[in-house]
């Protein structure tokens, strides 16, 4: 059975109770359990990390490549709009990237309007909430 890596960067474990408002009452384990859910109906099995490091998710983006991952899904929170380092991972590791937010950041602030994430990924789903993590794996399902 292939694996979907989901990265999930800075502040997401604090999903639930952090700007509900913008993003939810969803908390992250919940998200997790219905990546799981769908994992298992699509017939690919979900590994679902969460970081506050840039680091972290660099190494977990050349650990895709090693394990030759179908794809990898990332929310990269704030490290979307400001990691070169990010960027060239994702062009140098040769699995595709799905990019996801909850949020739709062209709908916010400007500083969240350029996306290097963006990019380097395949497909970007965004404004969806927990949603768009659904839809990501059921795009992964068909590459
Ligand atoms: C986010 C959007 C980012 O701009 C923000 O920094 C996040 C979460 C989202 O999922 O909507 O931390 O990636």
């Amino acid at each position: 059975m292939d694996t979907v890596f989901i990265l999930n960067g800075p502040n997401l474990n604090l999903l639930g109770t952090r700007e509900p408002d913008i993003y939810g009452h969803e908390t992250l384990t919940d998200l997790e359990a219905r990546c799981h859910e769908a994992g298992e109906r699509l017939g690919l099995a979900v590994d679902f990390r969460q970081t506050n490091h840039e680091g972290v998710l660099v190494d977990w983006l050349h650990e895709a490549r090693e394990a030759k991952a179908r794809a990898v899904i990332l929310n990269a929170a704030a490290y979307t709009h400001t990691s070169i380092a990010l960027l060239d991972a994702i062009k140098a590791i040769g699995v595709p990237v799905i990019e996801v937010h909850l949020s739709d950041p062209r709908q916010r602030e400007e500083f969240r309007h350029l996306s290097y994430v963006g990019m380097g990924a395949v497909q970007t789903i965004q404004g969806r909430g927990g949603d768009g993590y659904i839809e990501a794996l059921e795009h992964a399902a068909t590459l």
